[in-house]
């Protein structure tokens, strides 16, 4: 019985390269041939050399079981240094496993005074006009002399950057420095660049941009919202074999030039004039004598932080589908997918020809290109040719959502193949996958994940293509245990909720978007303002991640601090704005606002991140608070009660979402809830099983529906058709997730052109019901990142079978079941080495319930088997059980 210990991570990375964190925390995974497999104990060596010949740090054997997150104790740690970690673990019979594979952490800057760099910018040209302006590009020559043995370049900037070195890129991130509340933070980025200096001469080159820093964000027309300069801090470090160490950084000597991006701008596209290229510019030998001097700012770097989450990158390509010409006669092109990153294409012609490429979600009607909903974004790239051979293009510094390309200047019949769709998002883990047996459902599953793919774009936005795509808290609050599914976004959040922190008002109040970019008169709306609370608690649920409920814990309690200090009565929220049920169904004519009282959803909020302030007192062993706000949950609710439920229990705001959060968020008891449940099946059954959810009610209303013992109507949901359903949205074509039930309507028109986003991941939050509830993977709070997993498939009419899987922190755990036509049967479940698990196995009463063949009757290779109300409750480490289901003996 003995373990491997495999996939080292440090603070959730693979071999991260400059980050800053002082206490890192190392996480592993265990591999085991064995069932029931437990660490008991391990061993964790830090090294300079990858021989650890003289070890740093050595841990010594120490009796555990963790293995996710073990933070290392606070050593002294050097700056721009490469620390190499090795594991050992013990297994449950004691035995030692071999050493893992050697890996390695780097730190970066570590102190922001650790910077000596000067801000550069292009000298003064116009940088208050209205109109967006040409890129610069910066450069600077330098000699290598000798032997190099390690290169690394820190850079930042204001706006955003790309480097070239010796005429090659330097990385592969996109949009860098990433998007932050650049007021208080900026990130930093590193570089191992060993490969590309050469001995002799060598040049640096960067490109600069506006990006969310100085460009036009948020639909009121902003520029310029965080500084008027784009600025570029940059330090090469070079260790040379014989000792020396040179530094080469942003200062006076460096030139200034205007590169051929004759504009940029995250949401309206680019304009690129070849001619203007200077080739070789990131090169040596190449004349500067025609460039200016830059510009030093007086900018510091007390907002310098080191890159926290993995940047955005080019993550797939798409070939278009199809070309054609639309009854409007204009030629089109279709990348089969709804899709958010740019397209990179092939032209030839001669120079000063030039050529355009719209982008748009979707077709009209009449099957012409249609961009109204795009709103003011231009989402439009211009390439100007140069001439002669082949030519190939692709932008920088913005992205587009689309589907569809409006192609001008191509000919009437364009070749297909010179066009590539290139998908970008923040690089993250996939984790999850669930198929089931119904193509529709797949169809629902697969447009969920192309949902997060185009809205975590460095930050979780709204939508990706009208002049939005903002970090719409309450957009994020209902998608990101969903997104915790499909992907490991621990370091995703870990950053956007330090933004979340910084940008959260002196009163506790939290801006409607982070990083906040709109009038600062205006925040908190109940259910959106909550993201401060229950995205971290999502994370620590999901990862084990106890680091971010210490980090964000003054966040958290000052949000629900602030709605306490909101109106006369300290127990309910019933003043100032809120979104309410936004887009419900059940609103009044022209109102986006849902039925449900706004005071009923800000009260019900309040009580539910009041409870989680609670679990995160008790998590971070903070007694006081956890008394404190156990008490003040309990005022909530009982105010709640008081204020809308009558005497006898009837709920005084008949609506769907109001009856799902009450029974949610637990908030009602007795005959109360009783009459709560009554009234929801009877809305339902009025609305012949329809929803009039709106964002703030539809996430929760199946799961809610399976609690209550209706899990038979959550599967009638799911299967609808017709308008509102998420499978109308599928049987129209769709490829992502509408923000409007009827985004598009049954004749072919539009709900309306100024809120209507084609990819808009809120209602995707289904997601997380299909693989909590329908395949049944969940946590467990006690022992959460799935160290305890709890599996309870619950199967419904309509489906055959279903499977999820998903990547944990501790390997995978995987629930598949199937019906067979006989009546039997059999769920397949894996729980990851480390891990324990409780699973119920669905089961009619009087039924035989078999373990890979043998009775459940307490015996097996199972810890414990019990009968429960529907169905056998098996207690089980790690391994792959099969259970087979059967009403004969
Ligand atoms: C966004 C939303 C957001 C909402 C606030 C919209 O414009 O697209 O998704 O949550 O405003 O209600």
């Amino acid at each position: 019985m003995s373990v491997q210990v495999y996939d080292l991570r440090c603070e959730y990375r693979r071999q991260p390269l400059g980050i800053d964190v002082r206490r890192p925390r190392i996480s592993w995974k265990l591999s085991a041939d064995e069932r029931g497999e437990l660490q008991t104990a391990y061993r964790i060596q830090v090294a300079a050399d990858d021989g650890f010949a003289s070890p740093i740090w050595d841990s010594g054997k120490v009796e555990s079981d963790e293995s996710v997150h073990v933070e290392l104790p606070a050593f002294i740690l050097e700056r721009r240094k490469r620390y190499y970690f090795r594991v050992q673990a013990w297994s449950r019979a004691g035995e030692p496993s071999p050493w893992s594979e050697t890996s390695f952490w780097e730190t970066g800057m570590l102190e922001s005074s650790a910077w000596t760099a000067n801000w550069i910018a292009a000298p003064k040209g116009s940088p208050d006009a209205e109109e967006p302006e040409q890129c610069p590009m910066l450069r600077r020559g330098f000699a290598v002399d000798g032997e190099v043995t390690s290169a690394r370049i820190y850079a930042t900037a204001r706006g955003l950057y790309e480097l070239e070195l010796n005429g090659r890129r330097v990385g592969d991130a996109c949009f860098a420095p990433g998007w932050t509340s650049y007021g208080s933070r900026i990130q930093y980025q590193t570089y191992d660049v060993t490969e590309l200096l050469q001995s002799g001469e060598n040049a640096i080159g960067a490109l600069l941009g506006n990006g969310w820093y100085k460009g036009n964000i948020a639909w009121k027309g902003q520029r310029n919202i965080y500084g008027d300069r784009r600025a570029l801090l940059l330090e090469l470090h070079i260790a040379y074999a014989d000792g020396r160490t040179e530094r080469i950084a942003t200062d006076a000597g460096w030139k200034a030039g205007h590169s051929p991006i004759l504009m940029s701008e995250i949401y309206h596209g680019e304009t690129y004039d070849a001619r203007l290229e200077r080739p070789g510019w990131s090169s040596p030998g190449f004349d500067d004598g025609d460039w200016e001097a830059v510009e030093t700012l007086a900018y510091g770097y007390d907002e310098l932080v080191a890159q926290e989450n993995d940047p955005v990158r080019s993550i797939q390509e798409l070939a278009p589908i199809d070309s054609f010409t639309t009854p409007a006669g204009e030629v089109v092109l279709d990348f089969g997918q709804n899709m958010v990153g740019r397209v990179r294409f092939t032209v030839q012609g001669e120079a000063g020809d030039e050529v355009m490429l719209e982008h748009a979600e979707v077709l009209d009607r009449e099957g012409n290109f249609y961009t109204e909903n795009l709103r003011a974004a231009k989402q439009t790239v211009r390439y100007i040719l140069k001439g002669g051979e082949k030519e190939t293009f692709e932008p920088r510094f913005t992205f587009q959502g689309f589907r569809y390309v409006r192609l001008t200047g191509f000919g009437p019949s364009p070749n297909a193949a010179d066009f590539v769709g290139v998908v970008l998002h923040t690089d993250m883990d996939r984790t999850g996958r669930f198929a089931c047996s119904d193509p529709l459902v797949n169809q629902l599953q697969h447009n969920i994940e192309w949902g997060q793919k185009g809205n975590f774009l460095d930050v979780p936005t709204d939508c990706p293509q009208r002049d939005e795509r903002c970090g719409w808290t309450g957009d994020a609050q209902m998608f990101i245990r969903t997104a915790a599914y499909l992907t490991n976004i621990g370091p995703f959040f870990t950053k956007w909720l330090r933004d979340l922190r910084a940008d959260q008002m002196p009163d506790g109040g939290v801006p409607f978007v982070i990083p906040d970019v709109l009038d600062p008169e205006v925040h908190s709306s109940s259910a959106w303002g909550d993201a401060a609370v229950i995205c971290p608690w999502t994370i620590y649920l999901c990862y084990g991640d106890k680091r971010i409920l210490e980090e964000q814990h003054d966040s958290m309690k000052a949000w629900v601090e602030y709605i306490r200090a909101q109106g006369d009565d300290e127990y309910l929220w019933n003043t100032g704005f809120h979104y309410g049920d936004w887009l419900g169904l059940d609103s009044k004519p022209d109102s986006y606002v849902g039925a449900t009282d706004r005071d009923y959803i800000a009260t019900a909020f309040y009580a539910y991140s009041t409870s989680l302030l609670r679990k995160t007192a008790e998590v971070l062993g903070k007694e006081e608070d956890a008394a404190a706000y156990g008490a003040l949950y309990e005022r909530v609710v009982a105010a709640f009660r008081n204020e809308f439920f009558t005497p006898t229990g009837r709920l005084s705001v008949p609506t769907q979402t109001a009856a799902v959060l009450a029974l949610m968020f637990e908030l009602v008891e007795g005959e109360a809830r009783e009459r709560t449940i009554r009234k929801l099946e009877s809305l339902l059954e009025e609305s012949k099983y329809h929803l009039t959810t709106g964002f703030v009610g539809t996430p929760y209303l199946n799961h809610v529906l399976s609690r209550i013992g209706r899990n038979d109507a959550a599967y009638k949901l799911l299967f609808q058709q017709d308008y509102p359903s998420w499978l109308y949205q599928v049987t129209k074509g769709a490829t992502t997730i509408w923000e409007h039930w009827d985004g598009i309507k049954e004749d072919g028109s539009f709900w309306s052109k100024d809120m209507n986003s084609f990819n808009h991941y809120a209602y995707g939050a289904i997601g997380d019901w299909l693989y909590r509830v329908v395949a049944g993977i969940d946590t467990d709070e006690s022992r959460p990142g799935y160290k305890h997993v709890r599996v309870r498939p619950q199967p419904g009419e309509g489906l055959t079978w279903a499977e999820a899987s998903l990547e944990t922190m501790y390997g995978e755990v995987r629930s598949a079941w199937r019906k067979g036509e006989d009546g039997s049967f059999t769920l397949e479940v894996t729980i990851p080495p480390n891990a324990t698990a409780d699973i119920v196995v669905p089961a009619p009463e009087g039924a035989t319930v078999r373990e890979s063949g043998e009775r459940l009757d307490g015996a097996s290779g199972v810890a414990s088997a019990q009968p429960v109300d529907g169905g056998w409750l098996v207690a089980v480490g790690s391994g792959v059980y099969r259970f087979e289901v059967s009403q004969n003996q």
